[in-house]
Parts: structure tokens; C-alpha cells; sequence
């Protein structure tokens, strides 16, 4: 039995307002904080840095999960482990050295994960399952909130979740999947038979006016997924 996550995307909420804007998603049911870094160099777009993590911080006590659209990696992931993450994940060709940024985020006491683009074969994962807490699935071009889920990400999730079980039922521990760009109310129950434990929604939760209703509505979908 899969336990499934909704992790509002703070990239579409309200910047002036942010700390309340965690608080208040987080009151309305969600599970985790997403918190999408941008440098205008790996991405065409500028967000956040390790001051906002520290800001938003003690708005919740809801783990804070690190996507890291940057490169380099290891200063930033180092510094947003400082600044109270709970889970960093980063994109492979933006690190020189995955294995070694995996191992940095672990002994900075935080979960660590990979993070594949549209495009991004799975093979990546090959030689660090063992270090892995997360795998992300890209279901669009990182950059921009806001954009269409890209069908074929669905069979990329089923790849990733028979890698993930595979390698679980043999060695044990957990590694959570999760699903990020243009995850809506009517295609979350799609991407959660597909394998997805884990659900990243920007504009689809912090464009409604009703958070509770939005978080409400997407439980009622997973609840009519075996998992
Ligand atoms: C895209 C970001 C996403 C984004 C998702 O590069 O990684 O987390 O905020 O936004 P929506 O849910 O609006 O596609
Ligand atoms: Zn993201």
C-alpha cells in the first residue's frame, strides 16, 4: 500500500505573503513544502535562494523538499541543508560528480534524490539506488510553473517505479517517487496509477482561491487508485 504526498509548489503562491502561504497550504491538508530553486543559468528563470528556506522555515514544521534547477550543485545543496531542507534533489547534468553531491546531502543530514527531465534517460540511476531517497520525475521542461503535463512522463513513472520496487524488494528501505509540472485535480489519479507516490502542484493548488477544496479534491482522485 502506497502512502501518497501532496506537495503544493511555492513557486505559484504568493511571494509577499510567503510564510503564510506555506502555513496556510499546509493547514489545508497538504504534506510537504516543494521548493523550487532557479539560477538562470541551468534554467531560464530566477527564484529562490537558502534565505527564503531559512525564512519560511518556522511557518511549518511539514518537511521542506529541495528542487534544486541549478549547476553547479554542491555549494547550493550544502547551504540549503543549513537552511533547514529536509530533502534535496538536483538534476544530474548539473553536477560534475553525482555520487559524490549524493553523499553531501546525506551527511548533511538530509534526504537526497535525482530529478530527470523530460528527456533524461533512467539510467542515470544505475550506480546510486543505494544512496537515493527520491526520484523526481520531470513531467515538463523545468523553468516555469504554470505549463502542460507531457503524456509520455507516464511511462517514464512506470520505469521508475518497477526500478524502485525491484531494488527495494531486494535491499529493503524506501525511495519515494515523485511527479512535478502540470499535475492537476484531472490527471492526478493517472500519474498515481503510473506509480507516483508523490505529487508536486504549483498553480493548480495556489491558483485556486480554496486551497482545501483543491487538496480535498485530489485526495478524492487518489482514493480511487489501487496502490
Ligand atoms: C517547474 C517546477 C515545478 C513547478 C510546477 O520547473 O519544478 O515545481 O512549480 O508548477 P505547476 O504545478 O504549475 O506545473
Ligand atoms: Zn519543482
Amino acid at each position: 500500500m502506497r502512502t501518497f504526498r501532496i506537495a503544493p509548489s511555492i513557486l505559484s503562491a504568493d511571494f509577499a505573503r510567503l510564510g503564510q502561504e506555506v502555513s496556510d497550504v499546509i493547514a489545508a491538508g497538504a504534506d510537504i513544502i516543494h521548493f523550487d530553486v532557479m539560477d538562470n543559468h541551468y534554467v531560464p528563470n530566477l527564484t529562490m535562494g537558502p534565505m527564503f528556506c531559512e525564512a519560511i522555515r518556522p511557518h511549518s514544521s511539514a518537511p521542506i523538499d529541495v528542487h534544486l534547477m541549478v549547476k553547479p550543485v554542491d555549494a547550493l545543496a550544502a547551504a540549503f541543508a543549513k537552511a533547514g531542507a529536509d530533502i534535496i534533489t538536483f538534476h544530474p547534468e548539473g553536477s560534475e560528480h553525482i555520487d559524490r553531491t549524493l553523499g553531501l546531502i546525506k551527511d548533511a543530514g538530509c534526504k537526497a534524490g535525482l530529478v530527470f527531465n523530460p528527456a533524461t534517460p533512467l539510467s542515470y540511476l544505475d550506480h546510486v539506488m543505494d544512496k537515493l531517497d527520491m526520484i523526481l520525475i520531470m513531467s515538463v521542461n523545468p523553468g516555469f510553473g504554470g505549463q502542460s503535463f507531457i503524456p509520455h512522463a507516464l511511462e517514464k513513472i512506470k520505469l521508475a517505479r518497477q526500478r524502485i520496487d525491484a531494488y527495494t524488494a531486494k535491499h529493503g528501505g524506501e525511495i519515494w517517487l515523485e511527479v512535478d509540472g502540470g499535475v492537476k485535480v484531472d490527471n492526478i489519479a493517472q500519474v498515481a496509477a503510473a506509480g507516483a507516490d508523490t505529487f508536486v502542484a504549483g498553480s493548480a493548488i495556489y491558483g485556486q482561491p480554496d486551497y482545501q477544496a483543491v487538496i480535498a479534491a485530489m485526495r478524492a482522485e487518489l482514493a480511487r487508485v489501487e496502490a
